[in-house]
């Protein structure tokens, strides 16, 4: 496995009217990675937040910001995440825009490019954009909400998305997201997964740290 594991928590699982205390949580609990659900109500059936809490959040931490784009025309947000503080952004292989001219233009703004599919995705779909992505999110639940429960079948795409990996020589994170807990992580690392992203197993914990270390034990 090319990549070191780590903890992406989704601050959709934090309080909504103070993500700020939510980013203190993550950096307590000695994580580098804060994953944000950005949901227009369009490709998925609910609304989360806008660049504007990017913006505001940059000055107060320096936690990475993986940026999950679950937005029907993700082409035309991209440059407001860029300038909001965003340093990777995930577009959805299946939302309405041209893939490899929306991944050029965000890595032409700098930021790292991820690719995410969706449980009922071909894995295929992604496999033309592979080299110009450093992350493969691979949906654990249809998106659109936190505390969904883990979809097993996914564990065959993390898989194929690991083959080509390795086949092609690549280095891509395999990023896994929605009903990640101490069970699920272990079984989608053993698939290929790296990148962990938790929000109710991180959020809704008593204790986040021990959480943190059930996730990766
Ligand atoms: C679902 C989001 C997930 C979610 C995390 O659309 O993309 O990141 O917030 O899910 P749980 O709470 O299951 O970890
Ligand atoms: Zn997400």
């Amino acid at each position: 496995m090319p990549n070191p594991v780590l903890i992406a928590p989704s601050l959709l699982a934090a309080d909504h009217g103070n993500f700020s205390a939510g980013i203190s949580v993550i950096e307590a609990a000695g994580l580098n990675w804060v994953h944000l659900d950005i949901m227009d109500g369009h490709f998925v059936p609910n609304i989360s937040f806008g660049p504007q809490v990017l913006s505001d959040l940059r000055p107060r931490t320096k936690l990475f910001f993986d940026t999950h784009l679950m937005l029907l025309h993700p082409d035309r947000y991209i440059e407001a995440f860029a300038r909001a503080g965003a340093q990777r952004i995930t577009v959805h292989v299946e939302a309405d825009h041209d893939v490899a001219r929306t991944l050029a233009k965000i890595r032409e703004l700098g930021c790292a490019a991820g690719i995410a599919l969706n449980p009922d995705a071909d894995p295929s779909a992604v496999i033309p954009h592979l080299h110009s992505v450093d992350l493969v999110l691979c949906m654990t639940v249809f998106p659109g909400f936190g505390g969904q429960s883990f979809i097993p079948s996914v564990l065959e795409t993390i898989r194929k998305i690991d083959q080509e990996r390795t086949a092609r020589k690549l280095t891509y994170r395999i990023e896994v997201d929605g009903g990640i807990n101490a069970e699920t992580s272990k079984l989608c690392r053993t698939a290929g997964a790296d990148t962990l992203v938790a929000g109710t197993s991180f959020f809704k914990s008593a204790d986040p740290s021990a959480a943190v270390r059930a996730l990766i034990g």
